[in-house]
Formats: C-alpha cells, structure tokens, sequence
C-alpha cells in the first residue's frame, strides 16, 4: 500500500494535489500536515477529511517528533513538500516565519524522511530561488547559479541548498526537486495577485496594480503542476545524483515546471477584466511598487517533457476565465475568508520596513 504525505496540504497547491490524487489515484492512502497559517483555512481541506479520504494532522514541520510518530503510524512511503510560507509581500515585513519553514523546515522534514527511511521525497520549489532576469535573457536551467534577491526567495534558496546537499551527501535516499512558475487556479488564497483582482471586482473595489505593472511572470495551472508532480512522485524510475553532480548541478534530480505563459501582471489584469465583463480604465488603479520587486523570471521544462513526457494541458487565456469563472461560483468558499482576513493588500507607500 502507498501512503503519502502531503505537508503543506491546506495550503493553495498542496489542497489541489490531495484533490487530484484522490481523483485520479483513488488506491492512495493520503495523509496531511500543516500548521494552518493565516495563509490557510482548513475549510479547503474539510470535505476531503470528512469523506476518509485524506488523514489530517495539524502540526509544523519542524515538530520532528510529531512528524516522526505520523510517518511511523501512517506507514508512509512518500513525501511531498509543500509548507512554506509563501507571500512574498508578508516576507518584507516579516522574515523569520519564512526562513522557519522554508529554510529550516524543508531540512527537518528531509530529516525525517532520511531517519524514518521513505521510498521518495519530492521538495516543491520556485522558480524565484534564480533571481531576477535580464529582458530578453534565455530561460533559467538547473545549472543556472541561485541568485534569489527576496527574503521569500532567498529562504526557499536556502531550503533548495539544503535538499542538494541531501541529494548528494545521502546517495541511498531518492529525493527530487522541482521549480515551478506561477501558479493559477481554484482554492487560492484572496491574498495572492489572481484572486486578489478576482475578489476585489466582485467586490466593488479597484485592482491594485503595483507600479508599471510590467513585471513578467510564468503561468502554470496548477492542475499542470499536480498532474507534473504525480510523475514525479509516482514514478517507478528512481531518482539520482549523476557521478559529476559535484561540479555540474544539471545532473542532479531537479525539474523545472513551466507552461511557457510568459505574461506581464498588466496583461493579467486585463484577461481577468475581460472575463468579468468591466472595462479596464475603470477597474484599475496604479499604487506604489512593492520594494524589491522582481521584474521578470523564467524557466524551461525541456528536461520533465523529455524525461516524463510531461506536457502543460492548460490554454492561460481559456483556463484563467475557468479560473474566475470559479471564483464567481465559490463566494461561499472565499468570502469567509476576506471577511476574517486582517490585511489582503499592501500600501507601500504608507508602509515603513
Ligand atoms: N503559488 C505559486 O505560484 C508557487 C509557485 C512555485 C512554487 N511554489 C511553492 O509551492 C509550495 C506551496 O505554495 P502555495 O502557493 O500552495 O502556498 P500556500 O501559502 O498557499 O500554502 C503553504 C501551506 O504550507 C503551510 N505551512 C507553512 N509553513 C509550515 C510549517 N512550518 N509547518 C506546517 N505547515 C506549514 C501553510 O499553513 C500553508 O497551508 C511552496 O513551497 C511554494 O514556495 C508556489
């Protein structure tokens, strides 16, 4: 029997991989963790655990003793790694909780997984541990050196520093690493910029764009990244460290997860406008930049086509109308949420850091 663990599972990607599996690979045992942040709510998860799909264990990954006893009461065999603190907005005026979870959390949890003893662990990462890239510059690639500039993005560096040198130092354990683009889709929290625009319109409030606007980003449904993952985590192939992986980072078992939807957030903005019938001057207002904001980043999935025969099902125009579409239909899901919420948007221009 496989069971898997998800950490991270009330969390945007985490909820909609336990949903996918449930869907797609009913045979799975599932088990959760998370420690329910105020990025979170358990009502994303509830109907799963109420059907005895999914076990749920609220705890934080750096709790090596209840994560221990999980895996040992579960039998678990697999682990993917979602928890993170994820808001790049909350990482400037709050480091710490980041560099908890996602520097030293990914470690404990790699710990666990390396003393408990698993037959895989999968540890999900972005694609903003590169850095900034120049306009025009090729894709990033698993040889391209980590230049995260963010305190999000440096301490998901950390953590990707830390799952190397596992990869490397324990050869016995399979781990794999993966980096994804942007995210989109359904259950995301009305703080990140999709929902955030979605949820304002309907509303009745303006859509903040910060500065310009012209920040590209990579668009990956997040039904492309779970059905990605599931290969991954799934896979009958072990993964590996290559014999040059010392000195040639390409050959250790990293994968970069993109469906090529390179698009600025202004572009964003107008798909979501359009889709919710408004006109764009009237729905847009321009406020100050978050300070240190990336301008553009972008990476290639040719290794996980290749390899996995992976490809992004997705069309972003065609699913990001799907995705608003159900944001129109799921008031009851995230209206709670703005409700209860005591800050979805930043004003830089009044925020001291
Ligand atoms: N959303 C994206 O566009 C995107 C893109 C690429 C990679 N990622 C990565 O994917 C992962 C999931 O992202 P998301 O968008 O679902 O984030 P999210 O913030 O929606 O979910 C993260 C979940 O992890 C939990 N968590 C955080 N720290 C924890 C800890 N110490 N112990 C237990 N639980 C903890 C939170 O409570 C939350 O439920 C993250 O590692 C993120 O860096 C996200």
């Amino acid at each position: 029997m496989t069971t898997i663990l998800i950490a991270g599972v009330a969390g945007f990607i985490g909820s909609n991989f336990a949903r996918y599996l449930h869907r797609h690979r009913p045979s799975l045992r599932l088990v959760g963790i998370d420690y329910l942040s105020s990025a979170s709510v358990y009502s994303t998860i509830a109907p799963l655990v109420e059907a005895g799909a999914l076990h749920f264990v609220k705890a934080d990954i750096n709790d090596t003793e209840t994560v221990t006893r999980t895996y040992r009461e579960h039998s678990v065999t697999r682990v993917v790694n979602f928890a993170a603190e994820s808001h790049n907005d909350r990482a400037i005026l709050d480091p710490t909780p980041f560099m908890l979870s996602n520097a030293l959390g990914a470690q404990q949890l790699l710990e666990v997984s390396r003393k408990v003893g698993v037959e895989r662990h999968v540890h999900i990462s972005t694609i903003e541990v590169y850095g900034e890239q120049a306009p025009g510059a090729p894709p990033f690639s698993a040889a391209s050196p980590l230049a995260a500039k963010t305190p999000y993005a440096a301490a998901k560096a950390a953590g990707d520093l830390i799952v190397r040198a596992y990869m490397q130092t324990y050869p016995d354990m399979d781990i794999v690493l993966t980096h994804a683009g942007n995210n989109y889709g359904p259950w995301q929290f009305p703080e990140k910029l999709i929902p955030l625009c979605i949820t304002n319109v309907l509303r009745g409030r303006k859509i903040p764009v910060y500065g310009d606007g012209l920040q590209e980003r990579d668009w990956l449904h997040v039904e492309d990244h779970c059905r990605a993952l599931e290969r991954l985590l799934l896979s009958s192939r072990s993964f590996k460290a290559g014999p040059g992986a010392a000195i040639d980072p390409a050959q250790l078992p990293i994968y970069d997860i993109s469906a090529r939807s390179v698009v600025s957030n202004l572009q964003i903005v107008r798909l979501i406008l359009s889709a919710l019938n408004r006109p764009f001057n009237d729905w847009v207002e321009h406020v100050t930049d978050r300070p240190n904001h990336d301008r553009r980043y972008v990476i290639d999935p040719v290794r996980i086509e290749s390899e996995l025969g992976w490809q992004p099902e997705a069309v972003l125009e065609a699913d990001l109308e799907q995705t608003v579409r159900w944001y129109v239909d799921n008031e009851a899901w995230w209206q709670p949420i703005v409700a209860s919420s005591r800050r979805l948007q930043f004003d830089w221009a009044a925020l001291k850091i």
